[in-house]
């Protein structure tokens, strides 16, 4: 069995699909993870969301240990915690950040990115879709993918 690729979401994203739709999308966040799991193939996944820094970070060390990568959605945290950030960086397996919306297009204080200097790669503005391209991309990246 193949160690799992962890899609982790921060503050706010159990709200996907009510919350600000004309920013974030009408899908919900299950929706997203039932989507993801239909393109994982044999690779198991680990899909899980929190409102609370720590468990992130939690999560991250946890994914270090037992997964193969981290697909990681921050939320507002991605603007604002060093914590993560230390958590990132001593992360050993790779790390694929994603964000429905582009921050960059958006307000002076989403400019601030603790998250992609210790990330892999980012993927941003293309609303869920982000999410798969990210996928696609762990499974090539750990090896796991169809090419
Ligand atoms: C977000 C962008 C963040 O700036 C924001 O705080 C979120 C969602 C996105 O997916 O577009 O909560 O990460």
């Amino acid at each position: 069995m193949s160690k799992p690729i962890y899609v982790l979401g921060g503050p706010n994203l159990n709200l996907l699909g009510t919350r600000e739709p004309e920013i974030y999308g009408h899908e919900t966040l299950e929706g997203i993870h039932t989507r993801l799991r239909s393109l994982s193939g044999d690779v198991p996944l680990e899909a899980r969301q929190t409102n609370h820094e720590g468990e992130l970070v939690d999560w991250i060390q946890e994914a270090s240990a037992k997964g193969s990568a981290v697909i990681l959605n921050a939320g507002a945290y991605t603007h604002t915690s060093v914590a993560l950030h230390d958590a990132l960086r001593a992360c050993k397996v790779p790390v694929i950040e994603v964000h429905l919306s582009n921050p960059a297009a958006r307000e002076a204080f989403r400019q601030v990115n603790y998250v992609a200097p210790v990330a892999k790669a980012t993927i941003a503005g293309l609303g869920a879709y982000g999410y798969e391209l990210a996928l696609l991309a762990a499974k090539s990246l750990t090896g796991q993918g169809d090419n």
